[in-house]
């Protein structure tokens, strides 16, 4: 985290790493959120089956301003839980609160003016940006779909956005086939930031990328969140780019969230056997610890979101379950769901024996910080530039354009 981030994080949060400080005011609140994809059986007579439960039951609060991580293996629901809490999934249950205000299942111009302060950007560079349009006309898009008319014109608006992005203004009229990857997600986040949102959601925004690029588009995003105060879930695999960019860290296995906790705290004192196997599978930068290190193996796939196992999700993969537990123990693992509870401040862990485990875990001060690459400094690119005017919409526009297009 670069230090300006620190500062300005530090403005925010109630926790001993943030100064005791209160918080942020409660930006997002997501409690027992669902989405489940219905499945037919085929055959002479369609029917229902079993849905994916691909998102089953996630809770968890971002403060303004801050920088929400979450990870877990491939399949976990990660991508899922980002879509469903900016409702371009529809929730098949669970509450989704924004400012306060319960926003589940909003239709027509309400969740139209809600995309004007909730946003994504998308992993993959290349599939997320239409081929046939200029980064002027993709760039500008959102302006045209909301009916906002910024004060300067939408193209000097574009304009400043690419600047502010680190790219050329020059290049309005180009197509994303004339830029790198990098560049692609630069004009993935301009569009994002074009109207001004509180919320962005970053689903894998560097993953695609090569670390010295992945260095450059985080700390672009680092410096957007100071300037425009942006409150972001930022959704990764990788724990070290989760440990730089994040305040707070959620980990997930098969559509729930395992942890959730301040950065810090997860990673030097993880409490769920899933984030501890999760830890320490990181690579030490010190090959003698490396060696000395005791790993917790995770055995076994994912299961499937289909027929998730009984009572706890994980135990079949469980290494507390496994090695540690009594009969008795194990039976309440196999029949009872953990619900997510706080164990500590701010702190919440879906387990029924939370704690350490028996086995040589990381060590905060070696978890691996980012890749010195991942902490260059970004250019300076053109200054902040003014608030688009908000002119009225009227709402026959609003439902004349229905479709939920997510790049707007
Ligand atoms: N539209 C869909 N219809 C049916 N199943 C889906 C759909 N989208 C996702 N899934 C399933 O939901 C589960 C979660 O998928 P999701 O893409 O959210 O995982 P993820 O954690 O983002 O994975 P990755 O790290 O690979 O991106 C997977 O089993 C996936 O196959
Ligand atoms: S509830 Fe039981 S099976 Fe699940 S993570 Fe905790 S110890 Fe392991
Ligand atoms: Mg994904």
């Amino acid at each position: 985290m670069s230090s300006t981030t620190t500062e300005h994080r530090r403005e925010f949060g109630e926790h001993p790493d943030r100064g005791g400080k209160p918080l942020g005011e409660s930006i997002l609140k997501v409690t027992g959120l669902k989405k489940h994809f219905p499945r037919k059986t085929r055959g002479l007579i369609p029917r229902a089956d079993s849905p994916v439960k691909a998102v089953d039951g996630i809770s968890f609060e971002l403060h303004r301003g801050e920088t929400l991580g979450i990870v877990g293996e491939s399949g976990c629901g990660k991508s899922t839980a980002g879509r469903t809490v900016l409702q371009l999934l529809a929730p098949t249950g669970g509450t989704i609160e924004y400012l306060g205000e319960d926003i589940t299942g909003v239709k027509g111009a309400k969740w139209r003016r809600l995309r004007t302060e909730m946003q994504m950007v998308f992993q993959d560079p290349y599939g997320s940006l239409n081929p046939r349009q200029t980064v002027g006309a993709i760039v500008g898009a959102p302006f045209h779909i909301q009916g906002i008319k910024p004060p300067k014109g939408v193209k000097a608006e574009v304009q400043d956005l690419l600047a502010r992005v680190g790219l050329n203004p020059e290049h309005y009229n180009r197509y994303p086939h004339e830029f790198s990857g990098g560049q692609r997600q630069r004009i993935g986040i301009a569009r994002a930031i074009a109207l001004r949102p509180n919320v962005i959601v970053c689903d894998e925004p560097v993953s695609a990328l090569d670390v010295s690029i992945q260095a450059q588009v985080v700390n672009l995003l680092e410096d957007l969140q100071n300037e425009f105060d942006l409150t972001y879930v930022f959704i990764a695999h990788d724990l070290s780019v989760v440990r730089h960019i994040s305040d707070r860290v959620a980990v997930m296995y098969l559509g729930k969230v395992m942890e959730v906790a301040d950065r810090d705290e997860l990673y030097a004192n993880p409490q769920h056997p899933y984030t501890q196997a999760l830890l320490s599978a990181v690579p030490l930068p010190d090959p003698r610890k490396e060696n000395k290190r005791d790993r917790i193996l995770l055995t076994g796939d994912l299961p499937s979101p289909i027929n998730p196992p009984s009572g706890c999700v994980f135990h079949t993969r469980c290494p507390k379950f496994r090695m540690e537990l009594s009969d008795a123990d194990k039976a309440r693992c196999t029949g009872e769901i953990p619900q997510q509870r706080e164990i500590a401040p701010m702190h919440e862990v879906a387990c029924h024996f939370p704690g350490a485990p028996k086995v040589e875990i990381l060590e905060l001060e070696e978890v691996p910080e980012a890749p010195p690459e991942l902490l260059a400094e970004i250019e300076e690119v053109a200054p902040p530039f003014a608030e688009p005017e908000l002119l009225p919409i009227g709402d026959q526009d609003l439902e004349a354009d229905e479709g939920r297009d997510p790049t707007s």
